[in-house]
């Protein structure tokens, strides 16, 4: 949990309630650490604090409340952290990822800290803790023989970055591809280019540690997103720039790189959550020049349900293979350190193991 922007988070006591109508309870057996939990901690993003962390995670029901049908205790299941409510303009027009009711942190009801201040969690899960308390919609069931670890994975990085490669682009085989930012959601969209077919896929980042990570998950090149970046690019490129960068960090800066590595007509892709004040200059010319179209991909323009069953299909047949997203295995009292890990730029994921 985290008090304030700033503040060092830790690991502290709170008793939940018994699921309500149409409320779940669920065991986490497993949650990956993710740059906006780093980003709600740095103040980057400003929710209401306190809050308690984590959005990409799985688990096993232990209790269902009345009007439950979707699960029952014992179903192993990824936690949604934007359970679409299937009844708003975006959901009736086939964008529930834009769904116009999620992203509230509000607590299950009667949650309190011992001090009686009120609690919040992170895109209504908060998923760092040992149980959970969540709508029957923010959890989709999944295969029990796939370990949680990789399940978990699911919930936020793979289904962000295989979204934003099939469905927010729709690459398709022999597309060229850049990808900025080689976290657990860079790496995925890695993953996912390399699966579409696309050739090259050139992984960029600013720390020589993550080659090895990025030629695991699939990219054919790796670059260092220095002053040679450009050129570089170029030359793998015949001289034009890829088809689709992917911006998979959340800065202006990093969209500013994504642009500049897109060939004329090509499109950049922002995976990245940046800062509400982080601005983005780009020339008037430049943009009607290039004919370049710059979209946003929230949620990997996905429907969850339908997709990330999908996923999980793929990772359970071997097709997808999610490993080497993973580089820490850590217990809950080592979240700190992990997230000091992902600000200096080290390793993948972190998973968190219950
Ligand atoms: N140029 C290139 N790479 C950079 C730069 C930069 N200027 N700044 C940071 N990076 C790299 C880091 O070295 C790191 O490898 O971006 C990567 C970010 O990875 P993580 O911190 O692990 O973030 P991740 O969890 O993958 O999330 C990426 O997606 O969901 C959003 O909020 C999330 O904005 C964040 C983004
Ligand atoms: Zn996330």
């Amino acid at each position: 949990m985290v008090r304030g922007v700033g503040a060092e988070p830790r690991v502290e006591q709170i008793t939940l309630p018994a699921p309500g109508p149409g409320e779940v309870r669920v065991a986490i057996r497993a949650a990956g650490i993710c740059h906006s939990d780093l980003s709600m901690v740095n103040g980057t993003l400003t929710p209401p604090y306190p809050l308690v962390l984590g959005h990409e995670a799985a688990g096993i029901v232990v209790a269902a409340g009345d009007r439950v049908d979707r699960v029952r205790a014992g179903d192993h299941v990824v936690l949604n952290w934007a359970p679409p409510c299937r009844e708003c303009w975006y959901c009736a027009h086939g964008e529930p990822w834009l769904c116009a009711a999620t992203g509230a942190p509000a607590a299950p009801r009667g949650t309190a800290l011992a001090d009686g201040a009120s609690l919040h969690v992170t895109l209504g899960l908060g998923a760092l803790a040992e149980e959970v308390v969540v709508a029957e919609n923010a959890v989709i069931p999944v295969p029990a023989e796939l370990p949680c670890e990789l399940t978990a994975l699911l919930g936020c990085a793979v289904l962000t970055g295989f979204g934003a490669v099939r469905r927010t682009a729709g690459v398709a085989a022999g597309d060229a591809v850049a990808v900025i930012g080689l976290g657990g959601v860079g790496l995925a969209t890695v993953a996912a280019a390399r699966a579409a077919g696309a050739a090259p896929v050139i992984a960029v980042d600013r720390a020589e540690n993550k080659r090895e990570l990025a030629i695991a998950a699939g990219a054919s090149d790796f670059l260092l997103s220095d002053d040679t970046l450009n050129r570089s690019v170029r030359t793998l490129t015949g001289g034009r720039g890829v088809d689709h960068a992917f911006e998979c960090v959340g800065r202006a800066a990093t969209i500013r790189v994504a642009w500049r590595a897109t060939r004329r007509g090509g499109q950049v892709i922002v995976v990245g959550m940046g800062a509400r004040d982080d601005m983005l200059e780009l020339s008037a010319l430049d943009i009607f020049h290039s004919a370049r179209v710059l979209r946003s991909s929230v949620y990997g323009s996905s429907d969850p349900d339908r997709d990330l069953p999908e996923l999980a299909g793929a990772a359970l047949d071997g097709t997808l293979d999610l490993a080497p997203l993973i580089t820490d295995r850590i217990v809950l009292d080592e979240a700190p350190a992990a997230l000091r890990r992902m600000a200096r730029g080290e390793g993948a994921r972190s998973v968190v193991l219950f």
